[in-house]
Parts: C-alpha cells; structure tokens; sequence
C-alpha cells in the first residue's frame, strides 16, 4: 500500500522508523506538544471556564504531551532528503531542547521565527507573566536550499510573520493556521513533493500540503483526531477535485 496522502493513528516515531525510507521527503512542517501538563491545565481552565460559561473538553484528548526530542531528531535528519527543511512549532521552554537536539542529529542551527498572532493566548500564569500574543518556530536546514520567492531587493518576507490566528480551534485547541502552513509550504517545497506532519492534530498541516498540491504523509496518536482528520481530509479531497473540475 503506498504511503501518499495517508494518515496513520499511531505514534510518529515507531511510525516513521517503519515506513519511511532514508531521504524519502521533501519537507516537514510539525507542530509537537508543548510540554504541558495537561491534567493541571484542564483543572484550572475548568475553573475559569466555568465562569466564562465555555467548554473545556478539548483538552482531554491531549494524552501525550511529552516527547523524546533526541530520537525525533535522529528520525527526522534520516527520512529528510539533503537540501531540505524542517519547521518546528515550540514554545518558549523548548527553544533550547528542539535547537540542541536538533543540532547534534546533523542540523544546522535554527533561526527562530516568530509567528505573531492577532490574538492572546489565555493561560494559568495569568498576571504574572506578560500575555502571550507569538509563537516560536524554529527553521532548520538539513544541507542549504533556498527559499522559493526570495527577493533581497523587495523583502517580500521577513523572520517576523503576521497571520491571523483563525486555525479551526473547534477542532483542535493548538490548530494552526492553514493560511500560515501553506505560506510555509510554498516557500520550502515544489508542487509534487512530499510533506510530513508528524502530530497532525486536526490535520491543518496537511490540508494546507493538499491546497498546495503537495503529498503528504501524516501520523496522530489521539483516536478521535484521527477520526477528525480523516473526515476533514475527506471533505477537503471533495472539494480539490471539485475545483480541479472547474478549472478544465
Ligand atoms: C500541538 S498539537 C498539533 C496541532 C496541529 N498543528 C493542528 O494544527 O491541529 C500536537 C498533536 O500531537 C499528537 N501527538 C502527541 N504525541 C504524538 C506522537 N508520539 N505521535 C503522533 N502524534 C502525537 C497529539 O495528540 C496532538 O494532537
């Protein structure tokens, strides 16, 4: 069975050390969790949820919050073909760790970009910590490739990214943006090529790798974004060739 545009419910690192072939893709764009306690998370949000009269359920599905930073970087400089690029969404505390380990799997060290979203994040530390309104994405580079649509002259981007922050959060707490993925997407790959999400979550990433005529490949742990992925993977190959259709 081939692998293209298909999603596995399964943990990303046995996934890919099982059906991945070295320098098999093209591009990884992966949003990994954050490290957060999310058992203490949901209590307190519960709390102030309560008051604001919403639902915190979302955050049950979160069951793995935790991963082995040395051994995703080992299995990402192994399935990446040379000259290619790797983006990895993280949070302020997981600069340091993705960077180091990143570095000693074979990467160069990482630029940070900085994604600014129009709107603040609500979290525990509330008051004592300024309010939260960026996201880190740290760039690596395994060998050098260029950037698609590079201009030195206009500067049509920069290291600071302004999108909206509209992921479809219905879905997914952490969706990202698909405007912003695609944005990437474009940027670090050709039509055609093949594209990883190693927590696709509610599948933002690869819903963007198809709007852009990419491949994709994708895994996610959680059952029920599995099922979520799958329907809006669905829904969205209905309407790629409903356009391709038009386009005749
Ligand atoms: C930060 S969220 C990603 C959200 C995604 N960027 C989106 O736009 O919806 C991380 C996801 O990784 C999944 N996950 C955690 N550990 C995993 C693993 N070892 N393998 C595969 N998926 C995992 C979680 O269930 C969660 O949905």
């Amino acid at each position: 069975m081939s692998v293209l545009n298909q999603v596995f419910n399964r943990d990303a690192l046995a996934g890919m050390k099982e059906t991945l072939p070295a320098e098999s893709i093209d591009l990884i764009i992966t949003d990994p969790p954050y490290d957060v306690d999310y058992g203490q998370k949901s209590s307190f949000l519960a709390e102030m949820d309560k008051a604001r009269d919403k639902q915190v359920e979302r955050d049950s599905h979160f069951k793995d919050s935790f991963v082995d930073y040395d051994a995703f970087a080992i299995e990402w400089f192994r399935v990446l073909k040379p000259d290619t690029h790797c983006y990895l969404f993280c949070s302020d505390k997981q600069v340091g760790k993705w960077s180091d380990a990143m570095v000693k799997a074979g990467f160069k060290a990482p630029q940070i970009l900085v994604w600014v979203k129009n709107k603040t994040t609500f979290d525990m530390t509330f008051g004592h910590k300024f309010p939260e309104n960026k996201e880190f994405i740290l760039f690596f580079q395994k060998g050098w490739r260029k950037l698609n649509g590079y201009d030195v002259e206009r500067q049509l981007f920069r290291s600071t990214l302004y999108f909206d922050s509209n992921g479809d959060t219905e879905y997914h707490s952490c969706a990202k943006p698909t405007s912003l993925i695609m944005f990437l997407t474009k940027l670090s790959s050709e039509k055609g090529e093949l594209c990883l999400d190693c927590f696709a979550g509610s599948g933002a990433h690869l819903i963007s790798f198809l709007r852009t005529k990419r491949t994709f490949i994708g895994f996610e742990i959680s059952p029920h974004y599995f099922s979520v992925i799958q329907k809006r993977l669905k829904e969205e190959k209905t309407q790629t060739s409903l356009e391709d259709l038009y386009e005749l």
